[in-house]
Parts: structure tokens; sequence; C-alpha cells
């Protein structure tokens, strides 16, 4: 594993890759935001770093898309390049097997202090902030942040990325939705009558990036994390708040998300959000935080991901359903074969064993694994590829009786942002009450008949390897289809999500 000492050193390698793309004298409002969303759409998502950005210092900069390809995440989190399949799938297990966290070490001195700016001095105009989309209610100086906060008894360090809207010199909004540690641990403060101190790692290692939208349990600090993703400790200072200011960081603000008895709510958003919709266009009331003391190198480059319409989803992602299938091991199930994405849903695979054993996964399932729960699930039998949309949807078709087969799930933990809740939710507070309904598609046999299911007329593993051996260069197949040698029957009895 190789650290990097802060985001030039990860940028000079992303450049080596042929990934980083440099771009001068585009406009914050709307174009950085534009040129990023079509990128990103597209098959290459490349690491944007703009510079001369109108109305702003040459030399500060914004970098888009940071772990934002196959290759910047594995960077990110110290995964080696070159490996994929089962080979990778190994690698991930074995290093989960390993995992453990790496403790931050304390210093006095970093890049970060190359410039301070504190109290009527601290000026956030002079930092680049996008207006990304064309609804957005403003300016967003972080968009791809690392937020540290602390437990009121000192104890538990969380991250988790939030982002932030430029207000003015020294006040910025924060959107850390409900149920989020960042949301809990400002509340557990603020019932205390407090203030909550907070530092925003803006842009640095992207280690800390990677780690801040890790998801770990409540307690499990993320610096610990991200330590163990670099293989050597995140080096810190000890800010004027206690908390932690990681030393090779581009731009650190280090303040308090006021109490509302102290500071009143400001409107926060509206924002395009991942969903690809805007939430509540009138923005939301949300504590705003006052930010007291600035870090920063010089000529600093900040950072920028944040949503943009994403239709492209589905496949297998890179390796999260073998933490998924961890977790899955650890509650004590068994016969469970993978867990993929298709389009909206997610999607298990099971060998039934028993009857009820597929519902008794999905209900476990449902109760949100180190998230919230998925809004559409569907079960699978173990001769489908859950990371197949092609498979689960054909599954769907031909094996569910909706009225026997959907199931749903009411007053779920729910994303804030999903656009379909009524006209009388959107009253209620944003980072506090939202749940909706979540629904279960079982597209197993049923288990009573399984075995008198009507067999598939598909042409068996057996016959089809062999015809792709014999008669492969008639058939024009794409590569996951057996074109590169992996015949279509991996798609069967050894798909990618067994495991
Ligand atoms: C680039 C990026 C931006 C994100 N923006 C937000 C955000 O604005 N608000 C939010 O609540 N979650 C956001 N998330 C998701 C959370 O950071 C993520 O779910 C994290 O695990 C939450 O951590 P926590 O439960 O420790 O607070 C973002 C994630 C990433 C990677």
């Amino acid at each position: 594993m190789t650290a990097f000492e802060g985001f030039r050193d990860f940028m000079a390698k992303c450049d080596e890759l042929g990934e980083l793309e440099r771009i001068n004298g585009v406009d914050p409002y709307l174009e950085i935001g534009a040129i990023y969303a079509i990128n990103g759409q597209g098959p290459n998502p490349k690491l944007f770093l703009f510079d001369e950005i109108k109305g702003y210092q040459k030399g500060y900069r914004m970098a888009t898309n940071i772990t934002g390809s196959r290759n910047r995440g594995r960077l990110a989190n110290g995964t080696p390049l070159d490996l994929s399949g089962q080979a990778y799938r190994d690698w991930l297990e074995k290093r989960l097997d390993e995992k453990k966290p790496i403790e931050p070490e304390y210093v006095t001195s970093g890049p970060v202090l190359e410039n301070v700016m504190e109290g009527d001095n601290v000026d956030l105009s002079i930092f680049p902030s996008p207006t990304w989309h064309e609804l957005d209610s403003g300016p967003y100086i972080a968009c791809a942040s690392a937020c540290i906060t602390m437990e009121p008894d000192g104890g538990y360090v969380n991250i988790g990325s939030y982002r932030s809207q430029y207000y003015d010199r020294n006040h910025i909004g924060l959107h850390s939705a409900h149920g989020h540690h960042g949301q809990i641990i400002r509340d557990h403060w603020f019932e205390r009558g407090l203030d909550c101190p907070i530092v925003i790692h803006v842009n640095g290692d992207p280690a800390l990036l990677a780690a801040a939208g890790a998801g770990e349990p409540w307690g499990v600090s993320e610096l610990g994390t991200a330590g163990w993703m670099r293989g050597e400790p995140v080096k810190v200072i000890k800010g004027k708040t206690g908390l932690p200011i990681p030393a090779g960081a581009e731009l650190v603000l280090e303040g308090h998300i006021m109490h509302p008895d102290r500071e009143p709510l400001r409107l926060e958003g509206t924002f395009g959000e991942a969903s690809g919709y805007y939430q509540r266009l009138e923005g939301h009331p949300a504590p705003p935080l006052k930010i007291d003391t600035v870090y920063y190198r010089t000529d600093p480059i900040l950072a920028g991901s944040p949503p943009y319409k994403n239709v492209g989803g589905g496949g297998g992602g890179d390796g999260g359903d073998v933490a998924l299938m961890r977790e899955v091991r650890k509650a004590g199930f068994h016969d469970v074969r993978g867990i993929g994405h298709a389009g909206p849903f997610t999607v298990i695979s099971v060998h039934q064993m028993y009857a009820g054993h597929g519902k008794r996964v999905a209900d476990w399932f449902m109760s949100g694994i180190n998230n919230r729960p998925p809004r559409m699930l569907v079960l699978v039998d173990d001769d489908i590829d859950p990371h197949d949309a092609r498979e689960v949807f054909w599954a769907v078709g031909s094996r569910v009786d909706p009225k026997e087969d959907v199931h749903f799930y009411e007053n779920n933990w729910a994303s804030a942002v999903s656009p379909r809740f009524t006209p009388e939710q959107a009253h209620v507070p944003l980072e506090h009450a939202y749940t909706h309904s979540c629904m279960l598609i079982d597209a197993l046999k049923p288990f009573a008949w399984k075995e008198s299911f009507p067999p598939t007329n598909d042409v068996s593993p057996e016959l089809r390897r062999r015809i792709i051996e014999q008669y492969g260069e008639y058939l024009h197949l794409e590569p996951e289809r057996g074109g590169d040698g992996r015949t279509q029957a991996a798609g069967g009895a050894g798909m990618r999500g067994e495991m």
C-alpha cells in the first residue's frame, strides 16, 4: 500500500495514469458543474483540475470527480490497480480479514499551516465555490469533504462527507442527512445546549474522502479506517476546538455548527441531489456553521464531487458486495450466493434450503445494514446473477406472482432526498424525520414446488461452453457473455457474486 502525502501526490499519480485533465478560465457559475457532470455521465470520468477560475485568484484551483473512476477509487483506498475478477475478490477478502484501524499520529506542523486565517480575518470568499446545478440556490464551497466531529464526551470521532453551501465570509451550511452519524453527534451537542465543534477537510488525502464515505458503524472512527487504507497513520495537528486537523490537507475549515438558540437556522439548498432531482425548491432550514479558523496551503486545490443525474447504475460495483457478503456471514446466514445491483434494485441471490429462507434474509437486510435499507429489494434464486440486470429482470418477469410475491415494509429509514415524498411531508424538518415504505419483490421459485418449476430452455452451461469454444467466431459475444473466453456458464454456477 502506498500512502499519498496529500492531494498533489495523488493527482500526480492520476496524471501518470492519463486520468487528469487541466482546464483554465472556466466560470464557476454552472460551467464547472456542467463540464464535470457531462464528462462524469460518460464512460471516461476524468479528474478535472480547474485553474484561473473566473473571479478567483490564479492558482486557487478546483479538482472534481476525485475518486470517480475505478483506478482513482482504488488509489484512494489503497487497492492494487492490476487485480480483477476472483483474484481481486480474494485480495479484498484477505484485506478485510486483516482490517485493523491505524490511529492518527499527532504532529505539530504540516503543509496545511502554510496559511492561517483567524477570527475577523476569516474570508471564505477567496476560495472557488461553484454553483454546480442550474437551480442550486447558491455556490457550494465543499462537496467532497471529510467532516470531522466528536461526541461531547470527547470519545468517538466521526468522519462523514456532507456538502457545504457558501453563505458569507465566515458562515457556511451543512447538510448531514438524518441518521448519518454527523447529524446524531451534532444533536448530542445541541441537547446539551452547546454548539457542535467541527473540522471540515475540504480536500487533501483522498483516503480521508474514501473513509468519510465508508459508512463505518457507530463508534468506529473513520480516521483509523483512513490510516488502514493508507497503511500508515494519518498525520493530524490538534486544532483549536480539540479536533484533529489533517496536516497534509489543502484546505481545512474549523468552527462550530451553531445551536439554534444562538444563531437562527438558515435555508440550505435547493441543490441537485443524487436522485437526479432538486429536493425542496425553496430549500430547508438548517443550523449554519460559523468558521473561526481557516488553514490552507499556498495555492490551494479545493474539491467538488457533487451529485449529478446518473442513470448508469447497475453492475456489481468494485467489490462493494464482498463487504456486504461478510455482513451476511457475520449475521449467521448460509447459502446466500451474492448481492448485486440492477437498475434501482438491490438484488440478493439465495440457494433456498427451506421455506421462508429467502424472506428471512430479506427481512434482516431491510433493517438497514450500516446504511438505509434499499427502497426496492429483489430476491432471486442462485441460477440468476444478481449483478446482471437482464437476468434479474427476466427472473422478476417470469417468476413473480405480484399479489403473492411483492411485500411492503412501512416507515423505514429513508434518504431525505427522495423526490417521492408527498407535498405534506415537505414540511417535515429535512434533517430529522423522513421515512418511507420499501418493497421486496420475491422472485424466488416458490420453495414448496421449486423442483417442479418449469425448467428453463436456455442453453445449458456445459453445452454453452462447448459451443462457444467451437463456434465462438460466429457468435459475436460481448466480453462479459463469453467473448473473452469467460463463457456464459460463468453467469450461472460460477457467477460474479458467488462466494
Ligand atoms: C462525495 C460525497 C458527498 C456526499 N455528500 C453528502 C451530503 O451532502 N450529505 C449527507 O448526508 N451525506 C453525503 N454523503 C454520504 C455520506 O457521507 C456517507 O453516507 C457517510 O458514510 C455518512 O457517514 P456517517 O454516518 O458517519 O455520518 C456523501 C458521500 C460522498 C462520498
